[in-house]
C-alpha cells in the first residue's frame, strides 16, 4: 500500500498517552493526566441537558452561536474592558486546541517562524509544522521560568510572524507580571509581529495573583489573537467548548479553517456554556477556592516530602524540581514513581527543544479529588 501523507511522519503518539498506560498497567494514582478527576458545576450540566430538551440540537451557525458569542464578548468587557465584536471578533471553535489549530492553519505559512516559549503546550508544536511553519524555542529559565529578554530578541528574526504566550502557563503555573508582558509586547510592536494569547487558565490564578490578558496592554489589541476554553473555566473539559477574540481580518482568516475543520461546534453545549458565562462572577470565586485548597494541601505535603520550590501562583499544575531526590533524569524518574510508588507524573522535558531544564523537573497535577491526592501523598511516602 501506499504510505501516509509523509507530513505526519515527524509527529509521534504524545507523552500523555504513554504515561496514562503504564499508570494503568501498574495501578498507580495518575497525576500526569492534566484534567479534572471530578465533575463540573451541577447547574451546568442541568441546564446542558436542559438545551437538549428544549431542541437546540441542529448545527450552529459555523463560527458559533449568537448566544455564546454574545456571552463571550460581554465577558472580556466585564472582566478586562475589552471590546470584541460578537458577530465579526470572536469566533467559537472545538476547545482551544483546534482554536490553536486554525489560528496555525490561518496565520502561517511555509517558512514563517514562530517563537515559542518552552516548557510549552505541545499542540503548539504540532500546529506551527502543520502548517508549514517554523519552531523558534525560547526558553522560560528555572527556577521562576522567566524569559531572557536578551535570548528573545536574538530569536527574531525577519521571517519572524509570531510569539505564542501561554499565561496562566502550563506546566509551570507561572502568572505573568504585568512588565514581563510589556517587554514581550513591545518586541512584538517592534517587529511587526502577532501574539497568539493561550489564557485557557484566565481565572485559575491564586494569592491575590491577577491575570492580564496580552489583548489588555497597549496598542496590543489588535495584534493579539486571544484563546480560551470553557473546558478549564468550568471544570468540564470534555464538553470542549474554546474560542478565539482577534481583529476582524484574522477572525475571517480563521473562520474560513475552522468552516472546513469542523464546520460547526456542538450546539446545545454552546448555549449551555454561554448561560454559564453569564453566572461567572458568582461562579469563579467558588471554583477558585476549590483549586486553591487543592493547591494549598498538595503544596504543603511536596515540601513535607523534601521537594522544594515556589509556590506556583496558576494553573492547576505544579513543576516540582527532583534534583535533590534522585540522579535519574525525569523521564526515567517519572517511571520509577509509576512502578516504586504508583505515581503518574508527566516527565516535562517534553515539552522543551532547545533547553534541557526539563530533565530536572517532573509535572504533577492537582485537579484531583481529595481522595486521589491523598492516595497519591500516601504512595509518596517514603521517597
Ligand atoms: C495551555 C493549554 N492550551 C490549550 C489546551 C487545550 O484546551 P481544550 O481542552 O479546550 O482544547 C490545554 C489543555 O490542557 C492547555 O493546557
Amino acid at each position: 500500500m501506499k504510505p501516509v501523507a509523509p507530513r505526519i511522519n515527524e509527529f509521534q503518539d504524545s507523552i500523555f498517552g504513554v504515561i496514562s498506560r503504564l499508570a494503568r498497567e501498574n495501578g498507580a494514582v495518575n497525576l500526569g493526566q492534566g484534567f479534572p478527576d471530578f465533575d463540573g458545576p451541577e447547574f451546568l450540566k442541568k441546564i446542558a441537558g436542559q438545551k437538549i430538551h428544549e431542541g437546540h440540537n441542529q448545527y450552529a451557525p459555523f463560527h458559533g452561536t449568537q448566544n455564546l458569542r454574545e456571552e463571550i464578548s460581554s465577558y472580556y468587557q466585564r472582566f478586562y474592558q475589552l471590546k470584541y465584536d460578537p458577530d465579526a471578533e470572536v469566533s467559537v471553535t472545538v476547545g482551544a486546541t483546534e482554536a490553536i489549530f486554525v489560528t496555525m492553519m490561518a496565520m502561517i505559512g511555509p517558512g514563517d517562524e514562530v517563537i515559542v516559549l518552552e516548557p510549552f503546550y505541545d499542540s503548539y508544536i504540532a500546529s506551527i509544522k502543520m502548517a508549514g511553519g517554523v519552531v523558534v524555542p525560547v526558553t522560560m529559565h528555572a527556577p521562576m521560568f522567566s524569559v531572557n529578554m536578551a535570548e528573545l530578541k536574538r530569536a527574531i528574526t525577519p521571517k519572524t510572524k509570531m510569539i505564542i504566550v501561554n499565561n496562566p502557563h502550563n506546566p509551570t503555573g507561572k502568572v505573568w507580571l504585568k512588565e514581563e508582558l510589556q517587554e514581550v509586547a513591545d518586541l512584538a510592536l517592534a517587529n511587526d509581529l502577532y501574539v497568539m494569547s493561550d489564557e485557557v487558565y484566565e481565572f485559575l490564578v491564586f494569592d491575590g495573583a491577577r491575570h492580564i490578558p496580552t489583548a489588555t496592554l497597549n496598542d496590543m489589541k489588535e495584534r493579539t489573537i486571544t484563546i480560551s476554553s470553557a473546558g478549564k473555566t468550568f471544570g468540564l473539559t470534555g464538553w470542549k467548548i474554546g474560542w478565539i477574540c482577534a481583529n476582524k481580518e484574522v477572525s475571517r482568516a480563521v473562520r474560513l479553517v475552522h468552516q472546513y475543520v469542523t464546520f460547526a461546534v456542538s450546539t446545545p453545549i454552546q448555549e449551555a456554556v454561554a448561560e454559564g458565562l453569564k453566572s461567572l462572577e458568582t461562579y469563579i470565586p467558588e471554583f477558585q477556592a476549590t483549586y486553591k485548597a487543592k493547591r494549598d494541601f498538595f503544596y504543603e505535603e511536596m515540601i513535607k516530602l523534601g521537594f522544594n520550590f515556589p509556590k506556583p501562583l496558576g494553573t492547576y499544575f505544579m513543576m516540582v524540581p527532583i534534583k535533590d531526590k534522585t540522579e535519574l533524569n525525569d523521564v526515567d524518574f517519572a517511571m520509577k514513581l509509576i512502578k516504586d510508588y504508583r505515581v503518574a507524573t508527566v516527565p516535562p522535558s517534553a515539552f522543551y527543544l532547545k533547553s534541557t531544564e526539563g530533565a530536572g523537573y517532573l509535572r504533577f497535577c492537582f485537579a484531583k479529588k481529595e481522595e486521589t491526592l491523598n492516595e497519591a501523598v500516601k504512595n509518596l511516602q517514603g521517597l
